[in-house]
């Protein structure tokens, strides 16, 4: 259908452009004052947590893997308690806490704290340690397509998605600066599809990173709360925390396999990831992990 012409409004035509423009100002800058507010709440949020210099840190983008970690890291580090309502009790996503306005957690040391933030909220004087989870960036989309999917746009396809996934290209960005590691954090990064491989190869470096013992228990443990099919079976520890009545699709732990991404990828999606993936990504995973891409 054809638009208006300009000169085919007349002044009620004018008043309708101006307050058009003066909402779309408005809403401008309801959009900044709600992020500002929530920066403020958040840095309020960080000093009553506080820092420790045993603190852990797990920074992933999300739906790399961040839960099954939050999990092998949660026994490894306490006595295993499985009586926690949701995973987040003992390992909190603070940035998401204080959004929801809940109040900062007591916990014992060391706390094992979730993070997706960039790597620039972390200045050199971060005390603690990170463990970064990195996952195929084509199998991060399709985990991510399914989680917006599942829990917010039922609607949403995935070819639209993807091209909001290229455009903003966060997953590069997020990737290549915590790979860059420029304020020296001490960071081990782990991969995704390691941990599906040889679990226990990783968690004995977790071990050795982090400085704690090596308890064959909390070891045993570590590999069979974190399995697959036990998160799966408890999915209502995890993820979403949603009111019951709103949790309808239930996908959160939803298939914890590599490759997903490759086989549903068209050729002409999989050029473009390649394209950004060789500009951003590349170098800096080789000086990570060394020649075996994760691609
Ligand atoms: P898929 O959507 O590909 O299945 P995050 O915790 O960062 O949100 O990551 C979620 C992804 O990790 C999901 O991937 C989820 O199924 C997978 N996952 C969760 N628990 C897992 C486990 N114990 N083993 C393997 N994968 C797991």
């Amino acid at each position: 259908m054809k638009k208006l012409d300009k000169k085919e409004y007349n002044g009620y035509g004018v008043l309708a452009e101006l307050t058009f423009n003066i909402n779309k100002l408005f809403g401008n800058l309801a959009r900044y004052f709600f992020n500002l507010s929530h920066k403020f709440k958040f840095e309020q949020y960080k000093i009553i947590f506080g820092e420790r210099k045993d603190d852990i840190y797990i920074s992933t983008y999300p739906k790399s893997g961040t839960t099954l970690m939050q999990m092998i890291l949660y026994h490894l580090t306490s006595d295993g308690k499985m009586n926690f309502k949701h995973i987040y009790d003992v390992s909190p996503w603070i940035r998401n806490a204080s959004f929801i306005g809940q109040k900062p957690p007591d916990l014992n040391s060391p706390r094992i704290i979730k993070t997706h933030d960039s790597y620039k909220e972390f200045g050199k004087k971060t005390k603690g340690k990170f463990i970064y989870v990195y996952r195929n960036g084509m199998d991060v989309a399709i985990s991510n397509f399914y989680q917006q999917k599942n829990y917010n746009n039922s609607d949403l396809k995935l070819d639209k998605y993807l091209n909001s996934f290229f455009k903003q290209k966060k997953w590069f960005k997020h990737t290549r600066e915590w790979m860059i590691n420029k304020n020296k954090l001490s960071i081990l990064y782990i991969k995704y599809e390691d941990l599906l491989n040889n679990k226990t190869k990783e968690i004995d470096r977790i071990i050795s990173f982090l400085g704690i013992p090596r308890n064959k228990k909390a070891i045993n443990r570590a590999l069979k709360y974190s399995s697959f099919e036990f998160m799966k079976k408890n999915e209502n520890l995890f993820g979403e925390q949603r009111k019951v009545s709103e949790k309808i699709f239930n996908q959160f732990i939803r298939k914890g396999k590599s490759g997903e991404g490759k086989s549903l990828l068209a050729k002409e999606q999989k050029e473009r990831f390649m394209v950004y993936y060789k500009r951003m990504v590349k170098n800096v995973e080789e000086k990570t992990f060394g020649q075996k891409l994760n691609i």
